[in-house]
This record gives C-alpha cells, structure tokens and sequence, in this order.
C-alpha cells in the first residue's frame, strides 16, 4: 500500500525527488523538541510550484496527510511527522526569486534561510530586521508559519509586518495570490494575514514577498547585571525612555551558568539573579552619552549593580553570545519549553506570580528564564534531570504549564508568543483562545482544507 502509493505520486510527477530511506524518514520527521518519533510515509522535495500543486492533488485523490516542512528548528512539533504523513520539504526551493529596488522588496522561495535573507538584503544597502538565534538554519517559510518574533520585535514588530505577499497552494491544490506585494489593498479578507501563523495548516506557502527597510544608525550593546526582579522593567522605562532601542532582552544567572559552561566569556566578577541585554542607536556622541546617562540613572537607583557597554563589533557579537546562545547551552539538558507573553505594562505583576508559582511547583528542578522582556515574551526552560524518565518529567511539566496557563488565562496572556502551538501546546490553546474563536478557527481550517489533510493534529485536532 505505502510502495503503491508512492509508486503513484512518482508517476503523477516524475521529476518530482522522492526519499524513503529510514534516515531520511527520522531527519525529516522531526523538529528540535525530539519528543515524538519520527514515521512518515515518505519525503517529498519538490523543486516547483507545480510539483507542489500535483502533491496536493495527489494527497487530495488519495487522502494522505501532508506536513509542510523547513528548517526544522521549531519548539512546538508543528513540523514532526508521526503518522504516515507525506512531508513535504521546502529545502530544494530556497532561491532568491527578486529585488525590486522601488518597491525596496524581496521575493524569496520559502525554503531559504533566514540568514541568507539577511545577506541578500544587505547586498542592497537594506535590511531584513526579523532575527534571532536560529537564523541560520531556519526558513522563511518556518518563520512565516509561525509568526516568528525574536531579538528584535521590540523595534521592527514580528514576520507578519514585512510580509507584503505570499502565494499559497492550497490542499486542493490551487495556487492563490496573495496581497502581490501592494502597500495599499483594501479588497476585502486579507487572506496572507490568515495564513501567516497558521503553521501550515491552511496551505503551502510556496512564494514570498518580503519589505525590507533602511539599516538603523550604527549601535552599541550594554549588558546590565540587575539584583532583583522588580527592577527589570525599570530598567526597561530608563532606557526605552532614553534610548532608541532595538532590543531590549533578559537572563537569569542559571542561563548565564549554562552558557559560560559552554564556552561564553563571564562578563563580571560577581554574579547578579538578572541580566539584560540592550542594543541601541549610538550614531554620535549624544546618544553614546544618553546610555551612560541611563546607566549612571540605574546605578544610583539601585536597579543595576554593574554594567558594560561595547566599544567594538566584536565586543557587541560577545555580549550578545551570552543570551544568543541559550537556547543551543541548555539542549544537552533535554529541556521543557514555556513559551508565553502578557502585554508589556502586565509584565512585573505577571513575573512575581510567576516565580511564586515556579518555585512552588518545580523546587526540585534547575528552572532557567530568559526572553524578550521588552516585548513581554518570557521563556521558562526547565532542565530534565538525568535521572528522571522522559514521562514522568513530561507529566511533571504539563500540570506545572496547566497552572501557568490559568494565570496567563487571568492577565489575557499568550501560551504561545513566538514558537507556535503545534502539538507541544494545543491542549492550552483555550487559555489563550475564546471557545467562540476557536470554533471559528475550525470552521475556517475546514474551508481551507476539507478533507483535514494539511497538518493534522498540529494547533488542534
Ligand atoms: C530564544 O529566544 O532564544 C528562543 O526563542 C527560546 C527557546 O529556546 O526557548
Ligand atoms: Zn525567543
């Protein structure tokens, strides 16, 4: 039945590279959370819009599950494939397709990479400004199924801002237009915006059309030891009211520890509960002046304990290094991700309850905050220890997120802010979402996709 079925896409579209070795099976079937095992039918990698569109047809005739596929560095599960789905990987169309210097756009194939979006940008004098950790390794079409955010939403807002087009194949196989680059377009239903965060449950994108915009003034890095939480967020007024900043991001001394043992630089000689990262325009004297200012303001309040500030690129790439690599110093650790965000002003009231509850639940486990503070993002890391199984750890967690998500519920929080819902989260997708919406987001699915077959499982069942 699986040969056949194959047999068959081979025949509907012959050049069509198909993979189905057991090792091609397990790397293309699972993203960075490795917690399901990975079963796909087989792999798919086309190299055209049309080798997408007879997958689809195919999948459609003949009822097979399709999971669109990227770089794979997800934390949701959005991209495994555990059940006999087709996965289609993006990783053959991943070129640059055009540069309109007029319309200052980008229009990419959703297979490249973030990093080579950045390169290509800064070709033309222009930048891309979404970023963070995984740049080089993530696609665009990932980070436009997920809404991607990171290091630098504080300033230039998530993926959904500079997308100005997509073309999309639908399951049943049609290729739709939208929004075809147009700044202005008040046409009715913006279907990009739909689709854009939908995690690849409402089509392919195949196509994207990116704004780009003029790099910001040459910027400095301050990195702020900070001895006690509440003093975070005003941290974040001295310099938000000073400074234009771009990022605005912070960690705790158990992230610190895992990312010096993993070969970061300590930047002080005492260590502090909290840090934070800061980037900011620093063209010319004044503002250089306004962040010693700022710094000098937060010393004599009492709100940092010790401060440094880059004096070269290579300085700014080393103090980043202690909250960029994060994320790759805990993977050993096999850790539990949180993912959420309040708005902005709930973030002190939001933190405090938080650390009650983190203590109080998790006294036996190495717990480790980091995230985009400024955006009112925080990831909670929890590091499984050697000696727990795999399920018992994960039953632990989830009853711990299961509280989480009724405190996020009363603040109007997110359970998901950046890395999606995917299977990792779906089960607290109502903490977040109205039932009344939720409803709504099915109907709208089944609209798209009828027979339930781009994605399944994946947001919600
Ligand atoms: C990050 O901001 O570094 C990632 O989104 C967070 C994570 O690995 O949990
Ligand atoms: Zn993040």
């Amino acid at each position: 039945m699986r040969q056949d079925l194959i047999s068959n896409l081979a025949r509907t579209a012959p050049a069509l590279r198909l993979l189905s070795a057991p090792a091609d099976l397990e790397h293309y079937g699972r993203d960075w959370t490795r917690r399901w095992t990975p079963a796909p039918l087989a792999i798919a990698l086309p190299a055209t819009i049309d080798e997408v569109q007879a997958i689809a047809r195919w999948a459609s005739e003949y009822n097979v599950a399709l999971v669109p596929s990227g770089g794979r560095t997800g934390l949701s599960g959005g991209a495994v494939a555990a059940n006999s789905e087709l996965v289609v990987s993006f990783e053959r169309m991943n070129r640059m397709l055009d540069f309109n210097a007029v319309d200052r756009t980008l229009t990419v194939q959703p297979g490249i990479a973030l990093e080579a979006v950045h390169k290509a940008a800064q070709e033309h004098g222009l930048i891309y400004p979404v970023d963070f950790g995984a740049r080089g390794s993530c696609s665009i079409g990932g980070n436009i199924a997920t809404n991607a955010g990171g290091i630098r939403v504080i300033r230039y807002g998530n993926t959904r801002e500079w997308i100005a087009g997509l073309k999309l194949v639908t399951a049943k196989g049609d290729l739709l237009e939208l929004n075809r680059g147009l700044i202005k377009n008040s046409s009715g239903y913006d279907l990009r915006h739909l689709v854009i965060g939908a995690e690849g449950t409402l089509g392919f994108v195949v196509e994207a059309t990116l704004r780009l915009t003029d790099p910001p003034p040459s910027s400095q890095v301050m990195l702020f030891a900070v001895p006690a939480m509440a003093a975070l967020m005003r941290v974040f007024d001295a310099c938000r009211s000073r400074l234009t900043l771009s990022a605005f991001e912070f960690f705790t001394d158990r992230a610190l520890h895992h990312v010096l043992a993993h070969g970061a630089q300590k930047p002080f000689a005492e260590t502090s509960p909290y840090y934070v990262v800061t980037e900011f325009d620093a063209a010319d004297q004044v503002q250089q002046q306004a962040a010693l200012d700022v710094f000098e303001q937060c010393l004599k309040a009492g709100w940092v304990s010790d401060g440094v500030m880059s004096q070269s690129d290579a300085q700014a790439a080393a103090l980043w290094r202690l909250r960029d690599g994060i994320t790759e110093s805990l993977a050993a650790h096999r850790p539990y991700k949180n993912d959420v965000s309040v708005r902005v002003s709930t973030v002190p009231e939001f933190l405090g309850e938080m650390q009650a509850l983190l203590s109080r639940e998790y006294p036996q486990f190495d717990v480790v905050w980091f995230g985009h503070i400024g955006d009112g993002n925080l990831h909670i890391n929890v590091l499984k220890p050697v000696e727990l199984g795999d399920a018992d750890f994960l039953a632990q967690c989830e009853r711990v997120t299961k509280l989480l998500a009724d405190v996020l519920a009363t603040h109007g929080g997110s359970i998901s802010a950046e890395h999606g819902i995917g299977l990792v989260k779906k089960a607290y997708l109502a903490s977040t979402r109205g039932a009344a919406e939720i409803t709504l987001m099915r109907s709208l699915r089944a609209v798209f996709d009828p027979q339930g077959l781009m994605n399944p499982g994946k947001l919600f069942d």
